[in-house]
């Protein structure tokens, strides 16, 4: 039976889990080696610690749980760029791979709309790889239009990004099965 929950400040250490194990598993060839062997514990815990210490623009923060075990996050809150007229962004949202499919990033994103629309924001955007197929489809899935590509640099590296975006948190909770 999966839980979604608020996150807590404990839940950091297995986030941090949840974070690297999904990264590594789906995200190799995406980016260089290079930067995968720059991945650690330790520096996911303190990236997370300083993202929930900033509460002002993180307001929508939410795990999913399998009999206590966390298994899936997902983070939103203000949008930290423009993008067009979009107030809102989903920051990141991960689910082990063992549990893909079983509807949790569905529910991750329902819970994160909820919020982000319980806080004034009525849209929201998001940034994946480009070759992140499974990402790209999840969010096609959830009626997420395709606004813009970038290239941007991550460990030294160019990889190409995709920006979905939704108009309507409202649409996005009603039309989309969630
Ligand atoms: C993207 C991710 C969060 C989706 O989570 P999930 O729990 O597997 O998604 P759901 O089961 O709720 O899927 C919802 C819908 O999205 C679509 N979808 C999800 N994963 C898909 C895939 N690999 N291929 C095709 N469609 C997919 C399906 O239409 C699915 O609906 P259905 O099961 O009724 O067919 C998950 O694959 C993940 O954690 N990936 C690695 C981390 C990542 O890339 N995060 C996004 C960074 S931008």
């Amino acid at each position: 039976m999966i839980l979604i929950r608020e996150m807590r400040p404990n839940d950091l250490p297995a986030i941090a889990r949840v974070n690297i194990e999904t990264f590594r598993t789906t995200h190799r060839g995406i980016v260089s080696d290079a930067f995968m062997e720059t991945l650690s514990y330790e520096k996911a815990e303190q990236r997370f610690q300083l993202m929930l210490a900033n509460k002002e623009k993180l307001s929508a923060t939410f795990v999913a749980e399998d009999s206590s075990f966390l298994v899936g996050y997902a983070m939103g809150g203000l949008a930290r760029e423009k993008v067009q007229t979009f107030d809102g962004e989903l920051y990141g949202i991960y689910v082990l791979p063992a549990y893909h499919h079983r509807g949790i990033g569905r529910q991750l994103v329902s819970a994160v709309s909820k919020r982000l629309i319980e806080q004034g924001a009525h849209s929201m955007f998001v940034v994946a790889f480009s070759n992140n197929g499974a990402a790209r489809q999840f969010y096609e899935a959830l009626r997420g239009q395709q606004i813009h590509e970038r290239t941007a640099e991550i460990g030294g590296a160019n990889v190409e990004e995709v920006i979905y975006g939704w108009s309507s948190l409202d649409s996005l909770l009603h039309d989309s099965r969630l």
